[in-house]
C-alpha cells in the first residue's frame, strides 16, 4: 500500500504550508496596519496585557541566557555600598526611583515604564542586575552604562541594587546624603582595542549619530553637524586645526575650547573612547 507510506510526508507539508501561510498572514496584517497608520505610536495608550506578558518573558529569557558567563564578585567589600549609592544617584533614580523617592516626571511619562527596582532586586540574581546596567535594554528608553560607569562601580551600584528592598525611606536619605561627595567613576580605558565595531558603539553611545552622519552607523538622516563620511579626506577639523589624530581627539574632548562658540556640545568623552572614535574615522576611507 504505497499510499500509506506517502500519507505522513503529505501531512508534514500541509502542516509546513500551513504554517507558512499563517506566517506570511502575519507580517502582511502587521505591514497593512503600520501602513495604514491605524498603529498608534503615543505613549499614552497601553499595551495588552498579553503583549505585556511576553515582553516581559522575553526579557529575562535573554538576559538569564546573556548573563549566563557573567560572575558576580563579593558585594560587601568595604566601601562597594557607598559607591553604589553615589552610582545611583547619579544616574539611576531620576527614572527608578528610589525608597521614599519619585521618578523625575520625563520618566513618568514613558512607555514602558521604568520598574521599581526594589521589586526587581528581590527577584533577579546580581548577575543579571550587572548585564542589564551594562547594556541596557533595547526599546525600553533603558540606557546602557557600560561606556560611563566602570566595572568596578558597575558591581557597587549591583551592590546596591541587592540592598534596595531593606531599605527605609530614611536610611535611603542617610545613604544618598552621605554619598554627595563621591563620584560614580568612568572607565578609562577600552575592552576592545582598534575594534572598528567596537568603535561604532562608542559613537552610538555618544550620540554622535544624532548629529553626524558617520560610515558604517545606523541612525537618524542627520545633517545638524557636518557630515563625517570620507573624513580621512578633510584636511582641517572643523575648520581650524590641521586633521590628524591628536587634534581631533581634542576637539571631540572639548569642541568650546578649540572653537569658541561651536555648536558642537561638550559630551565627556573619556580620551580612551575619544582616540577610538578619532582612529576610526581616520581609519575610513583609507580602506
Ligand atoms: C532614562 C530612564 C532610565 C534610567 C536613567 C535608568 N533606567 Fe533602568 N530601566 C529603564 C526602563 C524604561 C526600563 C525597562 C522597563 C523595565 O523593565 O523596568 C529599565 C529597566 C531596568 C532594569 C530591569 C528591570 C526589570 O525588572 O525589568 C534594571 C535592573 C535597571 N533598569 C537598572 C538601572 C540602573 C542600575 C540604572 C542606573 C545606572 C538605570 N536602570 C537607569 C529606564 C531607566
Ligand atoms: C548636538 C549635535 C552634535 C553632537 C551630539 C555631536 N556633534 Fe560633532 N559637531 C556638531 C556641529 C554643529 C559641528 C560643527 C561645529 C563647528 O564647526 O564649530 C560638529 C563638528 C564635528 C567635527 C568636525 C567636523 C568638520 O567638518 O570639521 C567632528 C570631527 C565631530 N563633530 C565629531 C563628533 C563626535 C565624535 C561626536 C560624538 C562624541 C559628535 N561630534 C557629537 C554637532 C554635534
Amino acid at each position: 500500500m504505497p499510499q500509506l507510506v506517502h500519507k505522513p510526508k503529505r501531512k508534514a507539508l500541509l502542516i509546513a504550508a500551513g504554517a507558512l501561510g499563517l506566517v506570511a498572514f502575519g507580517a502582511l496584517s502587521g505591514a497593512i496596519i503600520l501602513l495604514s497608520g491605524a498603529y498608534s505610536t503615543a505613549a499614552t495608550t497601553q499595551h495588552f496585557k498579553v503583549t505585556h506578558q511576553v515582553l516581559d518573558a522575553g526579557l529575562r529569557l535573554s538576559v538569564r541566557a546573556s548573563a549566563r558567563h557573567v560572575r558576580a564578585p563579593d558585594l560587601d567589600r568595604p566601601g562597594m555600598l557607598a559607591r553604589g549609592v553615589a552610582c545611583f544617584r547619579t544616574h539611576c533614580v531620576q527614572c527608578h526611583g528610589a525608597p521614599g523617592v519619585a521618578p523625575i516626571p520625563a520618566a513618568r511619562g514613558m512607555l514602558p515604564i521604568a520598574s521599581n527596582l526594589t521589586q526587581t532586586a528581590r527577584e533577579w540574581p546580581p548577575e543579571w542586575l550587572y548585564y542589564v546596567t551594562r547594556k541596557g535594554v533595547r526599546m525600553t528608553g533603558m540606557p546602557a552604562w557600560e561606556m560611563r560607569i566602570d566595572e568596578d562601580d558597575l558591581w557597587a551600584t549591583v551592590s546596591f541594587l541587592t540592598r534596595l528592598p531593606v531599605l527605609t525611606r530614611e536610611q535611603y536619605r542617610r545613604l544618598a546624603t552621605r554619598a554627595e561627595d563621591l563620584t560614580c567613576r568612568t572607565p578609562t580605558g577600552v575592552p576592545f582595542e582598534g575594534s572598528r565595531e567596537y568603535a561604532k558603539v562608542i559613537f552610538r553611545q555618544y550620540a554622535c549619530h544624532s548629529c553626524h552622519r558617520i560610515e558604517g552607523v545606523v541612525g537618524p538622516r542627520a545633517h545638524i553637524g557636518p557630515s563625517l563620511l570620507e573624513w580621512s579626506r578633510r584636511k582641517f577639523v572643523a575648520g581650524v586645526l590641521p586633521n590628524d589624530e591628536r587634534n581631533l581627539i581634542r576637539f571631540i574632548r572639548d569642541p568650546e575650547r578649540v572653537k569658541p562658540g561651536s555648536l558642537m556640545p561638550r559630551l565627556e568623552v573619556t580620551e580612551a573612547h575619544a582616540r577610538e572614535m578619532a582612529r576610526y574615522l581616520l581609519d575610513e576611507g583609507a580602506r
